[in-house]
């Protein structure tokens, strides 16, 4: 049976692209979910014939009350797998409680550094040489759950946010389709903080 997943979008949705071209009998997109109504994302979800749901945060008198609605329409598409990809709000605790250890979200640095909301920027910013992607697991803590896969990418003298961004796209497009399907394989063990990636069964 194939892992359902539920993917919560903000933006333009390359990473929800590859998602859905990489996708095999392991896993299946069951919905699409936006805070953004005009995220192109949910033109992608609609062109594969893919369900998509928006909620405005603004609906809701609380962040928990809007997570826990969230939540429900996921969980009515008996999804198994949390997929954050460029999903820009942070998720209550409540959330992160209704799906433990099943939260993947995808950042654009090599955690731990340069949290945030601006991590193409900041790592400009500050000058680093080397940067990167990971995918990790949502724990409570913004950017900062079990790390399950993580690649570098260079950063060259002349990038600009837009290059250096286009460039650890591309490692994201990669990563997050094979964490998932790692996901869905049933080869990711958590114990604390480190994750192990159990050999292939077949
Ligand atoms: C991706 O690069 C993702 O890593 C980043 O937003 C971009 C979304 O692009 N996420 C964050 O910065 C989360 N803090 P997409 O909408 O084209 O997939």
């Amino acid at each position: 049976m194939s892992l359902r997943v539920g993917v919560l979008v903000s933006g333009s949705g390359t990473n929800l692209q590859a998602i859905l071209d990489a996708a095999t009998s392991v896993y299946e997109v069951a919905i699409v979910m936006s805070n953004k109504p005009d995220a192109f994302a949910l033109k992608r979800a609609e062109a594969a014939g893919l369900k998509t749901l928006v909620l405005l945060p603004a609906d809701f008198s609380t962040r928990e009350a809007f997570d826990d609605a969230v939540a429900d329409a996921l969980e009515a598409e008996r999804v198994a797998l949390v997929c954050l990809a460029g999903y820009m709000r942070i998720l209550s605790a409540g959330f992160v409680k209704r799906f433990e250890n099943r939260i993947l979200n995808i950042h654009p640095s090599l955690l731990p550094a340069f949290v945030g909301g601006h991590a193409v920027r900041d790592v400009l910013e500050w000058g680093a040489r080397v940067t990167g992607s990971t995918v990790h697991i949502v724990d409570d803590e913004l950017d900062h759950g079990p790390i399950v896969l993580q690649e570098a990418v260079d950063v060259f003298p002349d990038d600009t946010e837009e290059t250096l961004h286009e460039r650890i796209k591309a490692v994201e497009h990669r990563l997050y389709p094979a964490a998932i399907r790692l996901f869905g394989e049933g080869r990711i063990r958590v114990e604390g903080r480190r994750v192990t990636i159990l050999p292939d069964a077949g």
